[in-house]
């Protein structure tokens, strides 16, 4: 069995500490002796080329800097100013200049051209997220015939969006160069096969769609929680620190929590006013009750979130100076990183956890809200319809985030909520979890992948699948098979 070879703009493994899925990945990147390739996050004058290679932990990380031109066009420009707003369904924030095109399409191939000479041709390579959607096509034009899969992390729009973005067909008909490609939610899946249908002429069926006269495996395989790894983190020193540091004030207030990077698509100022709202609908409860919002600062040259910034400062002001007392805040707002051991101290000491996306890919911290909490004495979940997690975490109290009256009945109810059907809804949530974790996604999405790419592989070591996800018909119109030029075995660097 070849190596396996995760590609991301970031590499999740340098600096700060490893979300779930960055574990997760780890695992099996260790097991198979693979690595991670990415941006190193560093600016230089000029583009080099030059790869740096290191380990991180047991895992073997490639990293290339980009120039500042990149970071303009197809960091802040094309990834975060022109595919972040739009698949988010937000086309009134969406830059479409240009030049933030040719900037990504640049970077693409950036990529293509590092990381082609570091390939064998066994390898399985998995490419994630939007800043990336023509990796594949790069890879191919370089003579990579290796299985490559796509995963996005982020929605899908509706075709009725994703037409306002100039050459859209382009950035569709890139991803027919993977073997597979895979979405968080049926939903996004869907929003991809209309615009297949409606704008390119293809057709659906057996698992792929076909269109540009090719045709691509295409399946939902929503991202769980690597649920004993962050079961551990609850219980370390620091997980326990924070919660008594928080516990000290949940005594006499019922603590509400918000953990998200500062961005618009988190619906942070529309649960501002929610809570506005609440406070001014349950004048009784105002003084006992305390909402925490960790926000830490996110792509701050891009200019949509410099103006959400400012808005949800100037909110919080308002809500503390008109409801605040001599001695009492009703909220803080703070910019700071917590690590995921004091997240989950905080998470596990508030009564309301508040995940309320106006839309989201599919939203781990609602999956890590609920894996902190205590058995006996659970808080309670609100979740946001259009986040990909309410799909599979139903017994959340479920909310349109764009009603601040919603918003404000859903934290009276979720405050004032008896411990039985706190329970009964935490230990339904607590098991659709352990159901669904990460390593369920990971191997469903590995091993998707090789029968997309090898019709003749059988699934002899299928793992158990999630129960949203359906096998592809890995028997019709067989893609590319792994074979791989056989002087490039020579040539592939260890790393
Ligand atoms: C989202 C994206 C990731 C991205 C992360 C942080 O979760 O799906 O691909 O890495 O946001 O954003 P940043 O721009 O800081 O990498």
């Amino acid at each position: 069995m070849g190596r396996l070879v995760v590609v991301s703009n970031r590499v999740s493994l340098s600096g700060g500490s490893p979300g779930g899925m960055a574990v997760a990945l780890t695992g099996a990147l260790k097991e198979s002796g693979g690595f991670w390739f990415g941006w190193s996050g560093e600016r230089t004058e000029r583009f080099t080329g030059a790869i740096r290679t290191q380990r991180i932990g047991d895992v073997d990380v490639a990293t290339i800097d980009l120039e500042e031109a990149d970071y303009q066009e197809y960091y802040n420009g094309y990834a975060n100013g022109a595919l972040w707003p739009l698949f988010h369904y937000r086309i009134d924030l969406t830059a479409y200049d240009r030049s933030y095109g040719v900037g990504y399409e640049r970077v693409n191939r950036r990529f293509a051209d590092a990381l082609a000479p570091l390939l064998r041709p066994d390898d399985l390579i998995w490419v994630h997220d939007y800043h990336l959607i023509p990796l594949g096509q790069e890879l191919r034009r370089r003579g990579i015939t290796n299985p490559i899969g796509f995963f996005l992390h982020i929605p899908w729009p509706a075709p009725e969006l994703l037409t306002t973005l100039p050459r859209h067909r382009q950035l569709v008909e890139a991803l027919f160069a993977y073997d597979l490609v895979g979405f968080q939610t049926d939903e996004w899946l869907r929003a991809f096969e209309d615009y297949v249908m409606r704008e390119a002429g293809g057709r659906r069926g057996g698992g792929r769609v076909s269109a540009f006269g090719r045709s691509v495996v295409a399946q939902a395989f929503p991202i769980g929680l690597d649920v004993e790894e962050f079961l551990a983190l609850c219980e370390t020193e620091a997980a326990i620190r924070s919660y008594d540091r928080m516990a000290a004030h949940s005594v006499f207030r019922a603590m509400m929590i918000g953990v998200e990077r500062l961005d618009y698509a988190k619906g942070l100022e529309e649960r501002l006013l929610g809570y506005e709202q609440f406070l001014a609908d349950n004048p009784e409860l105002a003084g006992k009750v305390f909402y925490l919002q960790i926000a830490p600062l996110s792509r701050e040259e891009v200019d949509a979130y410099q103006q959400v910034r400012a808005r949800i400062w100037s909110l919080a002001g308002r809500i503390n100076a008109d409801w605040g007392d001599i001695d009492f805040a009703p909220m803080r707002c703070l910019t700071q990183n917590y690590s995921r051991a004091q997240l989950a101290g905080v998470y596990r000491a508030a009564r309301v956890g508040l995940v309320t996306p106006l839309r989201d890919g599919m939203n781990l911290v609602a999956k890590e809200y609920v894996a902190a909490q205590d058995p006996e004495d659970p808080g309670v979940l609100i979740l946001s319809r259009f986040a990909g997690a309410a799909r599979e975490m139903t017994e959340a109290v479920i909310v349109n985030p764009f009603s601040r009256e919603e918003l404000a009945e859903a934290m009276r109810r979720a405050l004032t909520m008896e411990l039985r059907e706190r329970r009964r809804r935490w230990e339904a949530l607590m098991s659709g979890l352990r159901e669904n974790d990460v390593n369920v996604w990971r191997d469903s999405f590995v091993v998707a992948l090789r029968a997309a790419a090898d019709p003749s592989f059988r699934h002899s070591e299928q793992p158990r699948l999630p129960r949203t996800v359906s096998v592809g018909d890995d028997g019709e119109e067989a893609a590319s098979p792994p074979a791989a030029a056989a002087g490039r075995e020579a040539q592939a660097r260890r790393i």
